[in-house]
């Protein structure tokens, strides 16, 4: 059984992709530094699995404890790389700290790598690397801009210095980067989810939680946008879709013939705006939910969604929960949680 390296394995997408390597047979190791994850999430896969993961409290700016992490596992056959500060607001208030952990940790991470002579790397990028789109939906060859934030700023760097690295021909690292559009929901078992530390930046736990009655009501960000109904357009995908396409992305490395560095969007292809979203939810959760329109978020995109294609076409990738299931499980999770 080859043994994958998962950095950020105990957060939200690195639990459901823990999860799914174990369940195509790979050997998933965690390495984290529980600074956005719980040490319950653990039990949660443990419970799933019938088995302990093993788990490494590291953090990957660390070289030496890195090191050790590698020395101790012997052969690594790949890394999923997750382990990365991700709250866009928070990069704008405090950017050093979103280029220091996001940056340093990928270099860090590479470097240990190279010395023990790890190859295949599949790498958490974001579609914030298209900054306004000109044209939907995004593919691959759709430009990218320059980030509007720090923490989208570091995704792009991150991705350039894989292409670098790629290029170089000198480190035999090959690298898939998976460009996520909006992930949601929770595994059908509700043991493991997504775990909001404080007040939800994002749209889904802040449904389920207001929906629960832990926050009193969702303001949509604006409903002046050019879109059909006024609000933002996002591509919103199961979480579970994700985690499988991190599990093809290492198979496909694992061929000799694989290149060294190339991106996939990974999304569902369907733009849903806020207000489909909180249709949906109501639709899920089979009550009515209390929202308001307020003013726009300083920062968003009005509209963007994925064309899969290439995915689908060279990754196998497709996506099997429709929006309501996703949000289903999402609910299902957050009532999980409340008991
Ligand atoms: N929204 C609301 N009310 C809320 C929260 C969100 O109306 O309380 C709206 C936002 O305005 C946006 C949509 O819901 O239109 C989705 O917002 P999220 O914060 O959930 O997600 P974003 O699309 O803003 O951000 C996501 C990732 C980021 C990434 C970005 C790139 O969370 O990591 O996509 O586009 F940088």
């Amino acid at each position: 059984m080859q043994k994958i390296l998962v950095t950020g394995g105990a957060g939200y997408i690195g639990s459901h992709t823990v999860l799914e390597l174990a369940n195509a047979g790979y050997t998933p190791i965690i390495v984290d530094n529980f600074s956005n994850s719980e040490e319950r999430v653990l039990q949660g896969l443990a419970q799933i699995l019938g088995h302990v993961v093993v788990c490494h409290k590291v953090d990957c700016t660390d070289a030496a404890a890195l090191q050790e992490v590698f020395s101790q596992e012997g052969d690594i056959a790949g890394v999923i790389h997750f382990a990365a500060f991700k709250a866009v607001g928070e990069s704008v208030a405090e950017p050093l700290k979103y280029y220091q952990n996001n940056m340093a940790g990928l270099v860090t991470l590479l470097q240990v790598m190279e010395a023990n002579k790890v190859q295949n790397l599949v790498f958490s990028s974001s579609c914030t690397v298209y900054g306004v789109p000109e044209k939907l939906p995004v593919t691959e060859e759709t430009p990218t801009q320059k980030a509007n934030s720090p923490y989208g700023n570091t995704k792009k760097i991150d991705e350039e210095i894989l292409q670098d690295i790629a290029a170089s021909g000198n480190y035999g690292i090959k690298t898939i980067a998976l460009r996520y559009f909006n992930p949601i929901g929770a595994h059908e078992s509700a043991l493991i989810g997504e775990l909001p530390l404080g007040v939800p930046n994002n749209l889904v736990p802040f449904i389920t939680q207001t929906a629960a009655g832990i926050r009193e009501s969702l303001t949509v960000f604006g409903t002046d946008y050019d879109t059909p109904d006024g609000s933002n357009v996002r591509d919103y995908v199961h979480v579970v879709d994700l985690a499988k396409a991190h599990v093809t992305a290492i198979q496909r490395l694992e061929k000799p013939a694989s290149v060294a560095f190339e991106v996939f969007n990974i999304g569902t292809g369907q733009g849903s705006s806020v207000l489909d979203v909180v249709k949906a939810f109501e639709k899920a959760s089979g009550k009515p939910f209390n929202y308001k329109i307020g003013p726009r978020r300083a920062g968003d995109v009005p509209a963007i969604y994925a064309d899969v294609t290439k995915a689908t076409q060279e990754l196998g990738f497709k996506t099997s929960l429709s929006l309501e299931e996703s949000l289903a499980s999402s609910w299902k999770w957050q009532q999980q949680l409340m008991k």
